[in-house]
């Protein structure tokens, strides 16, 4: 049994000059912005893992099923010795029906910006998995990924779940399949899985359900400026706003000020009109062809895709030319 404990070595600390970089540039802009990749500090991946359990939010449960229906179809011809390498891994739930259905992996590796997500997940799957050898990375998907020098010629098939590639717009995901091409090699595959477009009042709730989670995940941003930079945000002073940008195809989760004040970042200020937002993530929502389109601009060719009786999810497989 081989488990690598010490690769998890981070905590929110580490993420504090980029944050802080973030933030000042962020609300310098006119429009102002937060980057969504800060939303998972410790109590962020938490609120992220109430949402995944909303009635509202249909992604994660739709996935869960696509999954386990065609986990025997999504395994089948995988070689063995082959690698897991899964981007923005989480809590790495939906990964154990992958794991249950491939054999003789050699190692799987959850790559995350968030430290407490992966130490969570990794006590879980060395619970479950006691033969598994896991070797977590706490960093960006979007750097080069290094691997222990035996399991760097292993072949590697990749995982990016959760429709985290609508996190991008179309050109920077394009950009970001690029960076996953050159990560996992010739010869890969990737399992990846996309959210689609849908009516609008569908696509608005799950971004704004009625229990106030999704409004708590989007105001933990500023909750996290005041924890680590010493910000002063008046939490109460902003409201959380989901809208559908229907020629862009995404959700954008906008944070409202709602009335005229100002607020102090390390030593700087930043005035904030009534009604004026801080935008903080896109969601982009895809067609099956025109995710086909993203992809083969990206080198990748699109190989089989599973979708749920709806429609409202899908799951593609991707392969690299050998
Ligand atoms: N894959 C899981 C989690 C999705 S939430 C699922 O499908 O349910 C998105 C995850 O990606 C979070 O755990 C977050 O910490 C991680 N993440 C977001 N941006 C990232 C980045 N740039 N690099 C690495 N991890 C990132
Ligand atoms: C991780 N990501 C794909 C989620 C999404 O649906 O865009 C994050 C999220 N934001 C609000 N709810 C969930």
């Amino acid at each position: 049994m081989t488990h690598e404990h010490s690769e998890f070595y981070g905590n929110d600390s580490k993420a504090a000059p980029a944050f802080a970089t973030a933030v000042l540039a962020g609300l310098s802009k006119q429009q102002k912005t937060l980057p969504c990749e800060f939303f998972y500090d410790a109590r962020g991946s938490e609120l992220f893992e109430a949402i995944t359990a909303l009635p509202e939010y249909y992604p994660t449960r739709t996935e869960t099923a696509i999954l386990t229906q065609y986990a025997p179809e999504i395994a089948a011809g995988t070689p063995p010795g082959a690698i897991l390498v899964e981007f923005g891994s989480g809590s790495s739930v939906k990964t154990e029906i992958l794991l249950r259905a491939l054999k003789g992996l050699s190692a799987y590796v959850p790559v995350d910006v968030s430290s407490s997500a992966l130490a969570l997940a990794r006590d879980r799957l060395i619970r479950h998995f006691p033969d598994l050898r896991v070797h977590g990375v706490e960093g960006d998907f979007r750097a080069g990924l290094t691997l222990p020098v035996e399991l760097s010629g292993k072949p590697r098939l990749g995982f990016f779940p959760g429709s985290t590639i609508g996190n991008f717009t179309p050109i920077k995901a394009a950009r970001l399949l690029q960076v996953f091409a050159r990560n996992l090699g010739h010869g890969a595959r990737l399992i990846i899985g996309v959210d689609l477009l849908k009516d609008e009042g569908r696509l608005v709730s799950a971004y704004d359900d009625a229990a106030g989670v999704t409004a708590a995940f989007n105001l933990n941003l500023l909750e996290r400026a005041n924890r680590e930079l010493g910000a002063d945000f008046d939490i109460a002073g902003f409201g959380h706003k989901a809208i559908f940008n229907r020629s862009l195809g995404r959700i954008e989760m906008h944070l409202v000020s709602r009335t005229r004040q100002s607020v102090t970042v390390l030593g700087r200020s930043f005035a904030f009109g009534p009604g004026e937002t801080i935008h903080t993530e896109n969601s982009h929502k895809y067609t099956v062809a025109g995710f086909y389109n993203l992809t083969r601009g990206a080198g990748w060719i699109p190989t089989r895709v599973w979708t749920d009786a709806d429609d409202l999810f899908s799951v593609h497989e991707l392969v690299l030319k050998a």
